[in-house]
């Protein structure tokens, strides 16, 4: 035996002998069986006038050296097409119960300023205004999700801003839309009626919240004759584990509204005082995230147990419409802006998240991580007008093939990880068969150390061809940087293989992979 291939053989055998043995899977796919669609506006996105989000993020300004397409930020809109994002939540957010729209329309120049009290104390100039923000929607495909101001606005303005943004008559809100340089009415569906109600959207109580949804719904009027363009009215929701939130709300105003939204944060250390760094953490802070993380699926089962008793048809919507997880800030940035790094633990999240409100589309219907650019976990980071990609980016990319297919339910017998206290499955599915008939099934293995081998039963599909992408990293806290842009990139998965009825898949460690049958 030449010496080379001996001292080969020799390694290949110490590796193998000390490589992490792989976890077996079992999954049963029922390609027979339909479960719900899923609402393609689970996929959905938030942005608020916060930080660099809007300002430096989304809006340079015409006049800016930043490469731009009417005032928008070039490289932030190709990543925002490149990521088919459905539905975008604007204006906040805390921010939004502070917002008087009419400041925010007309000549820039006679804009007046205002003091954005809940993120840093700046003087927003109010440059990006209604029209800024729909016309980019418009552009993109977008659909905007609009928050109105019942904290600080009143009835009045929330009426003449729906009718500013959706009448076509001869009637003065339209009129001065058309003298702002816009013809006709936007593309405007879905209306949130105030953020946190509970805190920074008036302190309210559940009760108090339930009739002002009452009463400034009265007046979100359908100005867009055709039924399919009503408005879809989402009320404010609990936080969490605030059962007693939603029970009361549906109660007093279920019958008014169309969907109810959820919020909840993942905190690596579930503490608020003491979040802990977004990429400077060890494997015990990872499983802890990845368990904390994991709450989401009871939260969606338990409020929506409370909706079953006031809506038990499912009619009304449950809409995660702020999560993700939150992070100390980077070390010397402004506190109170939220800019975060984002590492292959936020895509596992990210993954993970997306798999609970599939797995509960019969009544998650829209969701929206927060937040799309430079605010917590962001999709995309820029600086000046340099643009990164985040892990979380590439696992919406990858997952937006579920976008309105419908679900395929299956069963999972997974082991938990051994590492962790808490219960931790090693491997989450997902699957959805597309209008094509294409089957995509999604997986994550949230095992730092081991492979994870899966085994799964096709039933009713005849997989000839297998195609799949993976994103993966040799670390948790492995991200892209400015310098360093496609550390954490999506690559073909060659896993995958197909043969008689059965899939066999090796799920390297911390990896989400979407394969296609
Ligand atoms: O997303 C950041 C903030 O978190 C939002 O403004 C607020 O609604 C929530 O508390």
């Amino acid at each position: 035996m030449p010496p080379t291939l001996a001292r080969a053989l020799f390694l290949f055998a110490v590796v193998a002998s000390t490589a992490p043995a792989a976890t077996e899977t079992q999954i049963t796919l029922h390609g027979t069986q339909s479960g719900p669609v899923i609402n393609r506006n689970i996929y959905g996105q938030f942005s608020e006038h916060l930080g660099h989000c809007i300002y430096g993020g989304i809006w340079v300004g015409k006049d800016s050296p930043i490469p731009n397409v009417q005032g928008y930020n070039k490289a932030v809109i190709d990543a925002l097409r490149n990521l088919h994002v459905p539905l975008l939540r604007w204006p906040g957010g805390c921010f939004a119960d502070e917002y008087h729209w009419k400041d925010g329309v007309g000549p820039l120049d006679k804009r007046p300023s205002m003091y954005n009290s809940n993120w840093g104390g700046v003087v927003e100039d109010n440059h990006f205004g209604t029209n800024e923000f729909l016309n980019m929607c418009e552009m993109l495909g977008i659909e905007p999700y609009i928050c109105v101001n019942i904290g600080s606005g009143t009835v009045r303005e929330t009426q003449e801003w729906i009718e500013y943004m959706t009448s076509d008559a001869d009637s003065p809100m339209a009129n001065l839309r058309r003298a702002n340089g816009r013809d006709k009415a936007w593309k405007v569906h879905y209306i949130a009626v105030g953020n946190e109600a509970w805190g920074c959207g008036g302190s309210m109580t559940p009760e108090f919240y339930a009739n002002n949804f009452r009463r400034y719904n009265t007046y979100i009027k359908n100005y867009a004759p055709a039924k399919a363009d009503a408005l879809y009215r989402v009320a404010c929701g609990a936080s969490g584990d605030e059962y007693d939130w939603t029970d009361t709300v549906m109660k007093i105003a279920g019958k008014q509204m169309d969907g109810i939204s959820l919020h909840y944060y993942t905190l690596p250390n579930r503490d608020w005082k003491n979040k802990g760094s977004a990429t400077d953490f060890n494997k015990g802070n990872y499983l802890a995230t990845i368990s904390t993380t994991l709450d989401m699926d009871t939260f969606v089962a338990k409020h929506s147990a409370v909706m079953d008793k006031y809506d038990p048809e499912k009619r009304v919507g449950l809409c995660v419409d702020e999560w993700g997880i939150w992070t100390d800030v980077e070390p010397g940035t402004n506190p109170a802006f939220l800019f975060q790094q984002n590492s292959q633990r936020d895509a596992i999240i990210a993954a993970l998240n997306l798999h609970i409100f599939q797995a509960h589309a019969d009544r998650v219907r829209m969701a929206n991580i927060a937040q799309v650019v430079n605010v917590l976990q962001a999709m995309i980071l820029t600086d000046k007008d340099k643009v990164v990609l985040t892990p979380t980016y590439h696992v919406f990319e990858m997952l937006s093939v579920h976008q309105g297919a419908t679900s395929l339910p299956l069963d999972l017998k997974t082991p938990d990880l051994s590492q962790s206290k808490e219960k931790i499955p090693t491997v989450s599915a997902s699957a959805s068969r597309d209008a094509a008939g294409k089957v995509h099934l999604s997986l994550v293995n949230t095992d730092p150390d081991s492979p994870a081998t899966v085994s799964c039963v096709l039933e009713g599909i005849s997989a000839t061809r297998v195609a799949g992408r993976i994103l993966t990293a040799p670390t948790f806290t492995a991200h892209n940087t400015f310098e360093s842009p496609h550390a954490v990139e999506p690559k073909a998965f060659n896993g995958a293989t197909a043969s008689g009825g059965t899939l066999s898949v090796v799920l390297p460690p911390l990896s989400v992979v979407v394969l296609d049958l």
